[in-house]
Order: structure tokens, then C-alpha cells, then sequence
């Protein structure tokens, strides 16, 4: 059976923490929320519990899982840091959105690193997710909660359905802060590989390391397992346009026929029911945050296919851009 408990990242019980824990430590698995997306966790240096996470979301078992850490003093206990060059001046991301790939000291469970030599290492900033670390005495290893190839969960209102009965305990903690998943780099001497951009962008790594670089710019990089496979999709087919004009041009070709998800100020030239709304262009805050629960809700809705606005822009917007991308389908002009 599932417990479920209400503490969230800023407020929560100890009693909360403490069952939770219990969970972990007994090879248990736990939802909770993170202050990018839910994850779905378990005692990292158990292999059996870690298998268990596998299975339950229907994941390779090549791709390896992210270990949440609370504190640089525990990494240092799975992961050689010797190499990285300003660690330091790195480890101030933390707590926050960013995994940092480090080779493995051969602690942490071979099925958490998929046999890799290298492991996936973040402090996330939600005082929960760090209490609980704390409490089980362990590191965390959790990939985000949702099915294999599922956009990423947000909201513990979408959890029930995918995970009632099949994990010991959900924190049912509301929306979580940022909506996209860390950002994953893989440093090198005094350069630094972007393996999955995220909410902390290019700029913000160029003061660390003299060269910073996206893997999607690379023809012959080394690549996060994960980026192989299919991802954050929807169930139905979701289309994305080549531009704003071809999406309207679209929907005024065929009115009402497909679900839209697209930024309020697109919206507001459409007008109608079929509507989305990421939020404003302005806030790519906002965007990155309400992207996942779009894909879902499109899902959940009536309509058989949609259409999502291809969005342009630096920064964050490129890291929203490369989820969009692999949610949907990209259509040229005239396709529909
Ligand atoms: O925000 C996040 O990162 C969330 C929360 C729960 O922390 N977690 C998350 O985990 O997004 P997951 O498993 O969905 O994505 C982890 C990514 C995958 O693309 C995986 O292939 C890559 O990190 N990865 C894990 N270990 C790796 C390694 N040793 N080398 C290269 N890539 C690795
Ligand atoms: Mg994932």
C-alpha cells in the first residue's frame, strides 16, 4: 500500500521525514518532489532498491539514475572530485538544478550507474528532499517520477494514477518550483560539456570554465545514455509547426481540431477553447514550469492530436526548446 504524505519542500513534518526514510533504509521506494520535478527515489547504494525503480517506470536498465546528495562532504565519499578544476566555485550552484557527472569511487549501486565508471551527482535545493537524505543516512538515487518516455511530473496530482500501490510512499507536495529537469554537465580540466541544458544555462558555467560547450552541437560527444531514447512525450500525437504563422495557419484551416499548446500571447491571436497556455513570452520562467503540465493535460483532454508553438529565444528558452523537441513531431509547412 501507498502512504501519502502532505509535507512539501518549505514545510514539513518530521514524522513525514521519518517515515519516509524508514522506507528508503528498508529498500523501499518514495515520490518526492525536488525543486525541478518530482523524483522517485531509493537507497542509492542498494541494489536491490534500485532495481525496484527500474522496473516501476519501465526504464532501461543502460540508462543510469541521478544521486541526490545532501551535503559535497557526502559526494566525496562516492565521487572523485580531484579533477574538476574550481569545484568549488561549482558546488556554490548548490543546492539547485544542476548534476554534475563525476567518476564513481564504486560505492554506489551498479544498477544506479548502469555499470558506467562515471556517476550523476546533484544537491537539489527543497529542504525536504535534503531532510530526507539526511534522516535515511544514505545518498538518493531518483530519476524523475514518470513512465519511461512520459513527460516529467510536476504536479503530485498527476502521481496516483501511475504509481498507487507500486511505491511505498508519495509526499503529495503541490506543484514543484522550476518545472524542467537539472541541468547535466560533464566537466573536463578547464572545459565543460552541457549533456542536458536546463535552468542554469551556458552563462552560467562561462566564469567557471574557459570553454563551455553543448553536446547538441557535437557530432562525436560523449552522451547522457538518456538522450537516445524517446522522451517526455504524449501519449497522442503533438506536432510542432515551423513557425508561429504556420500554427495559426493551421488552426484556421482546421478550427478546433487540434489541442494548442502555445505562450498567451499566441493564444490571444487564436482565441477558442482548444487552448493551452504555457504563460507569457516574457516570463521564460513561467514557460519552463507550466511545460510538463501541459503535455499531461493535452493528454488527459479530448482531442486526439495537438499543436505546440516552436519557441525561440537563449537561455532558458533553449533548454525548454530541447524538451519541446523531443516531445513532438516537427512539421514543415503545408504537412497538415
Ligand atoms: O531534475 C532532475 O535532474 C530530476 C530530479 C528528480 O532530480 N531527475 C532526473 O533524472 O531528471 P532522470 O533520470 O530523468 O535524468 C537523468 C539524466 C538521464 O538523461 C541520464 O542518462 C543522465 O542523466 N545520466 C545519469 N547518469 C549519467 C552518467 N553517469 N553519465 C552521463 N549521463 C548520465
Ligand atoms: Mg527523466
Amino acid at each position: 500500500m501507498t502512504k501519502y504524505l502532505t509535507s512539501n519542500c518549505d514545510h514539513f513534518k518530521s514524522d513525514d521525514i521519518g517515515f519516509a526514510s524508514n522506507a528508503i533504509i528498508n529498500d523501499g521506494v518514495v515520490i518526492f518532489p525536488t525543486e525541478t520535478v518530482y523524483g522517485i527515489g531509493a537507497d542509492a547504494l542498494s541494489d536491490n532498491a534500485c532495481k525496484k525503480i527500474f522496473k516501476i517506470k519501465e526504464r532501461p536498465m543502460d540508462n543510469p539514475l541521478i544521486v541526490h546528495a545532501s551535503s559535497t562532504r557526502e559526494i566525496e565519499k562516492i565521487a572523485s572530485i580531484k579533477d574538476v578544476v574550481n569545484f568549488e566555485a561549482l558546488s556554490k550552484l548548490w543546492p539547485g538544478p544542476l548534476t554534475i557527472i563525476l567518476p564513481s569511487l564504486g560505492v554506489i549501486s551498479s544498477s544506479a550507474t548502469a555499470g558506467q565508471d562515471t556517476v550523476a551527482i546533484r544537491i537539489p535545493d527543497c529542504n525536504l528532499a535534503l531532510e530526507l537524505i539526511r534522516m535515511s543516512g544514505v545518498p538518493i538515487a531518483a530519476p524523475s517520477a514518470n513512465l519511461s518516455t512520459r513527460p516529467s511530473i510536476t504536479d503530485s496530482a498527476y502521481l496516483k494514477k501511475n504509481f498507487d500501490g507500486k511505491v511505498d510512499v508519495i509526499f503529495d507536495a503541490g506543484k514543484t518550483r522550476y518545472g524542467i529537469e537539472s541541468t547535466v554537465i560533464l566537466p573536463k580540466g578547464d572545459s565543460c560539456l552541457i549533456l542536458r541544458p536546463g535552468i542554469y544555462t551556458e552563462d552560467d558555467f562561462k566564469g567557471i570554465f574557459t570553454k563551455v560547450t553543448f553536446s547538441e552541437n557535437l557530432v562525436d560527444s560523449p552522451r547522457s545514455p538518456g538522450t537516445k531514447y524517446r522522451h517526455y512525450s504524449p501519449s497522442k500525437k503533438l506536432y510542432m509547426p515551423s513557425s508561429v504563422e504556420e500554427l495559426i495557419k493551421i488552426e484556421k484551416k482546421w478550427p478546433g481540431k487540434y489541442a494548442i499548446i502555445c505562450s498567451s500571447e499566441t493564444g490571444k491571436k487564436i482565441g477558442g477553447k482548444n487552448l493551452l497556455l504555457l504563460g507569457s513570452r516574457n516570463d521564460p520562467y513561467e514557460i519552463a514550469s507550466k511545460l510538463y503540465d501541459s503535455l499531461i493535460k493535452f493528454d488527459m483532454s479530448p482531442y486526439e492530436e495537438g499543436l505546440i508553438e516552436p519557441l525561440s529565444g537563449s537561455g532558458i528558452y533553449l533548454s525548454i526548446m530541447n524538451r519541446i523537441k523531443k516531445a513532438a513531431i516537427s512539421i514543415q509547412e503545408g504537412e497538415l
